[in-house]
C-alpha cells in the first residue's frame, strides 16, 4: 500500500498500549529485512532515515526503495526523516515524499528550538505531514557521557507542556535516561520523568537511543505515552554480524548477495524480536488493516544464482 503518515499510526498505539518500531536503515538488504519483518508480524511500522543515511545512499534514491518496498506490501509503512537539524533538510525531505518529519532543535537554545519547529509544523501541516520535535537531549555514548549529564539533558516536565502548546508538533522525543549508540541493552529509564511529563503532554513521545535500553524499562514506559521506540544500532550490529557470518562460513566467496542475504536476514530477525516486544505484533489486523499479501521470500530477493 502507499506510505501513510505517522499521526494516525502513533495515536493508535498511545490509546492500544503499545508502541510502533522505527527501525534505521541506510541500504536496500536493511530496507528488506525490516519490512520483511513487519509483514511477518502484521505490524505497522515505521522506517526512518537520518542525515548521514540520505548522505550515503542519497535522498530520492532513499525515498524510492522505501516507497517501493511498501507498495509491494499490506502493512502500513511510514518513512519518516530521523534527526533533522534544520528546517531546509526537512523541506527536501517533504519534496521527495516523506511522510513523516523529526525536526531536532536538541542542540539548540529552548526559544531557537521553538522557533524553527514551529516553522517545520506550518508547514508540513499544511499538507497533512506529522513532525516530531525533541526536547531536552538524548546525549551519545560515544561522546563519554556520564550519568550526571544524562540526569542534565533530561527532559523538563513544565518546559515540555509550553513547549507542545507552541510548536504544535505531532510527537515528541523525550530525554528520559536512554543514551544513543549504545551496543549493550544497559540503560534503564527513568519512569518518574516520563509519567510527570505525561501530565504535562497528551501528545505521542518517542523513545531514542532504545537499542541501550533494558527491554523490561521499555516496557514500563509504554502506557505513559511511549509509542515510537527509535532502534539503529542494534540492526547496524545484527547486519554486521550476518556478514561476518557469511564470510565465516564462506571465506572464499566473492557474491556480494551471499554474503548480505545473512544480513538481511539478521535484521529481519532483530526486528520480529523488537515488534513483538513493543507489542505492535498483529496490530494492522486490530486496525483493521487487511492481511498481507507479499512477503520478500528467499527466492525472490535474495537467492543467488
Ligand atoms: O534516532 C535513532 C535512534 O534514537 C536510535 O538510537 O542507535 O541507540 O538505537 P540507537
Ligand atoms: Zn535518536
Amino acid at each position: 500500500m502507499p506510505l501513510v503518515t505517522s499521526k494516525e499510526m502513533l495515536l493508535a498505539a498511545v490509546e492500544g498500549h503499545y508502541a510502533v518500531g522505527a527501525f534505521n536503515a541506510n541500504n536496500m538488504e536493511q530496507i528488506q529485512g525490516i519490512i520483511n519483518a513487519a509483514v511477518a508480524e502484521n505490524a505497522p511500522v515505521i522506517l526512518q532515515v537520518s542525515q548521514g543515511a540520505i548522505r550515503y545512499a542519497g535522498l530520492e534514491f532513499a525515498a524510492a526503495m522505501v516507497k517501493t518496498a511498501a507498495d509491494l506490501v499490506n502493512v502500513p509503512v511510514v518513512l519518516h526523516l530521523d534527526h533533522g537539524t534544520d528546517f531546509d533538510q526537512n523541506v527536501r525531505c517533504m519534496r521527495a515524499g516523506f511522510t513523516s518529519l523529526m525536526f531536532d532543535g536538541s542542540a539548540l537554545p529552548l526559544e531557537e528550538n521553538v522557533a524553527i519547529t514551529s516553522r517545520v509544523t506550518e508547514i508540513a501541516h499544511i499538507v497533512g505531514v506529522p513532525v516530531e520535535a525533541e526536547l531536552g537531549k538524548v546525549l551519545k555514548s560515544t561522546d563519554n557521557v556520564t550519568e550526571e549529564d544524562v540526569l542534565n539533558a533530561m527532559t523538563k516536565p513544565e518546559e515540555a507542556r509550553e513547549f507542545v502548546e507552541r510548536t504544535k508538533c505531532d510527537s515528541l522525543a523525550i530525554a528520559v535516561g536512554s543514551v544513543h549508540a549504545m551496543r549493550s541493552q544497559a540503560a534503564e529509564l527513568n519512569i518518574e520523568r516520563v509519567k510527570a511529563i505525561r501530565q504535562m503532554v497528551d501528545i505521542p513521545f518517542v523513545l531514542h537511543g532504545s537499542s541501550g535500553v533494558r527491554e523490561e524499562s521499555a516496557l514500563e514506559a509504554i502506557p505513559y505515552g511511549v509509542a515510537k521506540i527509535n532502534v539503529a544500532t542494534l540492526l547496524n550490529q545484527a547486519f554486521t554480524t550476518g556478514i561476518k557470518r557469511g564470510l565465516a562460513e564462506s571465506p572464499d566467496e566473492v557474491d556480494p548477495r551471499k554474503i548480505l542475504i545473512h544480513s538481511r536476514d539478521e535484521v529481519m530477525e532483530a526486528v520480529r524480536h523488537k515488534i513483538r516486544t513493543f507489542g505492535s505484533s498483529g496490530q494492522v489486523t486490530a486496525a483493521g488493516y487487511r492481511t498481507p499479501k507479499k512477503v520478500f521470500s528467499k527466492a525472490e530477493l535474495g537467492e543467488a544464482e
